[in-house]
Formats: structure tokens, C-alpha cells, sequence
């Protein structure tokens, strides 16, 4: 290599860093915003250093299912503080999903999302396009525009109008395209039928009766059906049970699988009974037989992806008497310190959280360039310190809700560096600008 090959824009000196091939003891080099070498530094130069002895750099962690509310809801949340809490949080690249106001539809409403990103979102993102009826037969068009990582389709009513509740309109759906599809599985007819339920209760303690086992199982089993009818992949997004887990490692050559750190920490009743509304999401956080059984499927690796869902509601809203209270955690900023107290608590490997956040969204979307500590790869990283003591407070929140529902809770480990394409985007809890994410790219769709 010539001394002019030796000279890099930033080393990362001195780090353990979780390679494809497991923790190596390293040194990176970044060039024009790429990863240029990563080994020896003996004859290294560049003009930015960090040297990161005790620390671990992990490939730039994505997070693949995020509600960033614009436009239309932004007294709930933004794209600017959605993503400046993402970049607080280890996050380097968001996929938003489609259940704004109005719903992500159209080439118009992407392109919109894209230009309202430009110069204000802190990270990289890519923007889902939502399945309905009006726009069933357009989707093999949309999905291949830049900027998406595809279809959403909702198939029970959450947050919004998106919905395709029907095996017609879901197979209408399936069958234009060829891309995975991101899919929220709730079987829509059997929730309307048990909305008594809900309304009868009174408290947030009954929303994984009303949302029960059987509408998550029945939603699932009817989208696998249609996917094999279509031959088309799909990604099941927030896997809540034992049964679905145990359902959909039958399917793993056409399914993907998410679950979510809300599911995977918290459980019913004890949730509802300290955070009641606060606690309310679809899928429902369900009995700890249910939690034993998602922790299961991350280490058998059942499950191939982690997204943390983020979806916030104002505390106002939150305060509604339930059922009337909106469903949705935010989530995007608290990931990672608490997978990676999830790591010091022993419950998964670093190594695991890496493939989750990183390696697993990368082959599970192509993404280009992303999501891997290798040559030629996007220069982002996501340095953490596996030691660090820290309180989750709501005051360290970027979302426009202001909150956290893991509020005082103390964790070991944190993410105390976010770069992306080898621009240093926190440092120690400090966001430095300007804001600079750009679209993702797809293999799919280059
Ligand atoms: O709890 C949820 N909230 N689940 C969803 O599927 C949507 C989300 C939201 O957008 O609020």
C-alpha cells in the first residue's frame, strides 16, 4: 500500500470491534465517508483520531420500524426530533413508517416525506408506502421507487386509516410486487367482534384480552397463506407469542421476524398495573409466557430482526380513558441502552444485538452499504460503553412526547458515539449538526 493509501479522513483507534467474524481487536480507517482498512495502525494517519481504548464499535445499528408522524401528527412527533433521538439513542438509519396524516399512498406522498427529510433529519431513513385498497394494484410501481424499503400493510386497525382487513384485498395486495412486505398481523374481524371487551374494562389491563392470542395467530396463519398463494416474502412485524414463533419457524423460507424490546422487557398484569395506558401498544405486552417464549426465539434465531416500533402519543392523548387512550410506546431513543443491558444482565450476546440491529436488517432488506463493519461499506458506527451506569431519564428525550416509559429505570451500557457515513453525529449525549441523513438504498432497487 502506497503512504498515500495509509491516509484516512478519521481512525477509529484501539476499539474491540463486532465484525462479521466476531469481536476483533482493531483499529478503522474512514475515508470520504466510507470504512477504507480496518487492522493495523502502526503507519496510519489521519486527520481526526478517536481513540476508543475500553469501548466497543458495533456496525451502525438501524432500526427498521419507527412512527415519525409527519406529516399531519407532529404534535406527537417529528422527523427532526424522531431522528435526533434515534442519533441519541446509537440509532444510524430509520425505516418510517406509512400511518401519517395522510397516509403514505402515492409517489407524491414519498416524495413529499423525502423532501421534508432533507436538512432535518439527523439520521439516514427510508420511508415504507402503505397497502390499501385504492392503491392495491399500484404497489409494484411504488415499492420500487427510491427511498423505500417497500410495502406496509395493516391488517388490523392500529394508529390511522390503513387497513386491509380482508383475504381479497390482502391477496390484491400481495400479488402486485415482488419486494418483502412489511406486515402488522391482527386479524381485524375478530378485534371488532371483541371491542366489548375493551370498552367493558374500563383499564389498560384488558387490551391483550380484547387483542388476544388468537387475533395475533389467526392474522399470521391467513398472511402466510396469502404470501404462498402470491409466492411473496413478508416480514412479520412485532411478533408478540408463543405460538406464532412456534408457527412461523415452519416458514422461515418466505418469513422474516421482528420482535420488539418492549415485548422481550416488559409483561402483563405488572406492566398495566404501573404504567396502565402508557403501556398500550398493538400487539399487546402479554403474560410472561409469552415473554419467555420471544426470549426464546432470539436465541434460537427464530427471530431475525429487532425494531423498537417507536410510537409516540402526547401524555394528553395517553391520558384518555382506555379504550379511548391511542396505542403506541415511543421507543427509537431507549433500544439500544436496553438491549445493551439486556447483553450485562447476560439474557443475549453482544454479538446478537449486533445481528439484530445490524447484520440481520441488512440481509432481511439488502440495504445498501449498511448494517456491517467491512471495506467499502458506509462509515457508521455505533460506539458504546458496555461499563457505563445510566439512569433512562425522561429529560434526556428528543421525542416531541417528552417521555419514556422506562422512566428511572437504571441500565449497564450505552451508546456514547453515533457516526454515520464517517460524521460524528453524537458525542456523549450531545448531538452535533448540522442534520445530514440521507435516503437508503436497496439492492432491489438500485
Ligand atoms: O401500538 C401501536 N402504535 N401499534 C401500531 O401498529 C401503530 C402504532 C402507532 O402508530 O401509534
Amino acid at each position: 500500500m502506497s503512504a498515500a493509501g495509509r491516509d484516512f479522513d478519521l481512525i477509529l483507534r484501539d476499539a474491540v470491534c463486532v465484525t462479521p467474524a466476531g469481536r476483533v481487536e482493531a483499529s478503522i480507517g474512514v475515508r470520504a465517508g466510507k470504512i477504507a482498512a480496518i487492522g493495523d495502525p502502526a503507519s496510519w494517519r489521519a486527520a481526526e483520531t478517536l481513540a476508543l481504548r475500553g469501548l466497543h464499535v458495533l456496525p451502525g445499528l438501524i432500526d427498521t420500524q419507527v412512527h415519525f408522524r409527519e406529516p399531519g401528527l407532529e404534535h406527537k412527533e417529528d422527523l427532526a426530533a424522531g431522528t435526533a433521538g434515534a442519533a441519541a439513542g446509537g440509532i444510524v438509519a430509520v425505516f418510517e413508517m406509512p400511518n401519517t396524516k395522510p397516509s403514505t399512498l402515492t409517489a407524491g406522498d414519498l416524495a413529499e416525506k423525502l423532501e421534508r427529510a432533507k436538512g432535518r433529519a439527523w439520521t439516514d431513513h427510508a420511508f415504507y408506502v402503505g397497502a390499501a385498497a385504492e392503491n392495491a394494484d399500484a404497489l409494484g410501481t411504488l415499492e420500487r421507487l427510491p427511498g423505500t424499503p417497500g410495502v406496509k400493510i395493516f391488517m388490523g386497525s392500529s394508529t390511522g386509516s390503513l387497513l386491509v382487513a380482508d383475504d381479497a384485498t390482502l391477496m390484491r395486495v400481495l400479488a402486485h410486487g415482488s419486494r418483502r412486505v412489511a406486515v402488522h398481523a391482527e386479524d381485524e374481524m375478530r378485534l371488532e367482534a371483541r371491542k366489548p371487551i375493551a370498552a367493558a374494562a374500563g383499564h389498560a389491563r384488558a387490551h391483550p384480552e380484547w387483542r388476544d392470542v388468537e387475533t395475533a395467530l389467526t392474522a399470521t396463519r391467513r398472511l402466510l397463506a396469502a404470501a404462498r398463494a402470491t409466492r411473496r416474502r413478508v416480514h412479520v412485524l412485532h411478533v408478540t407469542t408463543e405460538e406464532e414463533m412456534a408457527f412461523l419457524a415452519g416458514h422461515k423460507d418466505i418469513a422474516s421476524v421482528e420482535v420488539l424490546p418492549q415485548h422481550l422487557i416488559l409483561s402483563a398484569p405488572g406492566c398495566y398495573e404501573r404504567l396502565g395506558s402508557l403501556a398500550q401498544m398493538n400487539p399487546p405486552i402479554r403474560d410472561e409466557r409469552h415473554r419467555a417464549a420471544l426470549w426464546r426465539a432470539v436465541n434460537d434465531f427464530t427471530v431475525d430482526v429487532m425494531g423498537s416500533d417507536h410510537a409516540p402519543h402526547t401524555r394528553e392523548e395517553k391520558a384518555k380513558p382506555y379504550p379511548a387512550s391511542p396505542s403506541g410506546l415511543p421507543g427509537v431513543q431507549t433500544m439500544v441502552p436496553l438491549m445493551l443491558d439486556c447483553v450485562s444482565r447476560g439474557l443475549l450476546p453482544l454479538e446478537r444485538v449486533v445481528d439484530l440491529l445490524a447484520h440481520g436488517p441488512q440481509r432481511v432488506f439488502g440495504i445498501v452499504g449498511k448494517g456491517r463493519l467491512a471495506v467499502g461499506y458506509d462509515a457508521d458506527f455505533t460506539v458504546v460503553d458496555l461499563g457505563a451506569r445510566r439512569e433512562i431519564r425522561n429529560a434526556w428525550i428528543h421525542s416531541r412526547c417528552g417521555y419514556t416509559p422506562f422512566d428511572g429505570m437504571t441500565v449497564t451500557g450505552w451508546p456514547v458515539m453515533t457516526i454515520i457515513r464517517g460524521r460524528t453525529v453524537m458525542r456523549e449525549d450531545e448531538l452535533i449538526g448540522p442534520p445530514a441523513g440521507e435516503p437508503l438504498r436497496f439492492f432491489e432497487t438500485l
